[in-house]
């Protein structure tokens, strides 16, 4: 018998991925990549001593303490970590860690395509060409807005929040950010701090979210809040769904409050509110921010690089418990 740790694989991982996981580990890998449910990750979970999940799987406090003993660390394949209860993993001594930096440009790609997907209003143009409804050109035709000059408000000025305004510094927008912390003044590159949110939304044509998911940030995008924007603001989120809150995003989205909204992130994945589908002016992706080939051998590298660290008894880089 092998004397490698047994890790359980939730999910499908990119070959290269898989094919480290097997000389190093001997992995319980799922090919046919099923979502198991919580009984299915407890179960196949006995006689492991690590698992690498993904955003996918719920650790609430009580998978955690219905996992096997063996069990001392989880490896996520994601930089988010909500999904893991983090207070029960610390009282049980799991381990836990993420994956941060290496999502952070193919992120902020996606947050620019919501962007400009959302102004330029992509998904009617897309489905008006694909659907062959296309008739005719004028002035009037399709008109959206322009991303170019704007002012970008970036809530949660961490990795991604830092590249998705470097990246929209090359459209010339201006840059406002809230966080709990102020960068220091190198980093902000001119970057306008506000103490508060609600200093800086009446400030934003653009809102771009990129904070984590606590008890802290859910729900913070709320009516009031989408009140303070101008009128005819974009709304993008990337991160979590957890930071709006869905009746009141649709209502700004149905009153015109807000001129459109490019959606990665959701509340309920996979089965979001209906409406958002129905309304012309959202732009709507599936959760698929770090979803490149580079991205994804990088993420799960980086999960091998703390699983390794952890067995080989050194602290773990990306430890979040
Ligand atoms: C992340 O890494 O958190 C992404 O949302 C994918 O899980």
């Amino acid at each position: 018998m092998s004397d490698k740790p047994v890790i359980l694989v939730t999910r499908k991982l990119p070959e290269a991925v898989e094919a480290r996981l097997s000389r190093d580990y001997e992995p319980r890998l799922n090919p046919e990549d099923v979502l198991y449910s919580k009984d299915e990750i407890i179960e196949r979970a006995t006689g492991a001593q690590g698992i690498l999940p993904c955003h996918t799987e719920h650790f609430t406090a009580d998978v955690i303490e219905r996992l096997p003993e063996e069990i001392k660390i989880i490896a996520n394949f994601s930089v988010g970590f909500d999904h893991v209860d983090i207070g029960a993993a610390k009282k049980r001594g799991l381990v836990v860690t993420n994956t941060p930096d290496v999502l952070s440009n193919a992120t902020a790609e996606l947050t620019m395509m919501l962007m400009i997907g959302a102004a330029r209003r992509a998904s009617e143009g897309e489905k008006l060409v694909r659907t062959r409804s296309w008739k005719d050109w004028s002035p009037a035709f399709m008109v959206g807005v322009d991303v170019t000059g704007k002012r970008l408000g970036i809530l949660g000025m961490g990795r991604v929040g830092q590249v998705t305004a470097k990246r929209a510094r090359g459209f010339d927008m201006e840059i406002h950010y809230h966080d709990v912390r102020r960068l220091p003044p190198e980093m902000e590159e001119g970057a306008i701090f506000h103490e508060t949110l609600e200093d800086m939304l009446p400030l934003c044509d653009f809102i771009s979210i990129h904070c984590n998911a606590t008890p802290e940030t859910t729900g913070l995008m709320n009516a009031e809040r989408f009140s303070l924007l101008p009128d005819g603001a974009i709304y993008v989120n990337a991160a979590r769904g957890a930071i709006h809150d869905d009746d009141a995003l649709i209502g700004a989205l149905q009153s015109g409050k807000l001129w459109a909204a490019g959606i990665d992130a959701y509340n309920n994945e996979p089965n979001i509110d209906a409406r958002f589908a129905e309304l012309p002016n959202t732009f709507l992706m599936p959760h698929i921010g770090s979803a490149t080939i580079e991205t994804r051998d990088a993420m799960g590298f980086r999960a091998l690089d703390n699983l390794d660290a952890y067995f080989k008894g050194d602290e773990p880089g990306d430890r979040v418990a």
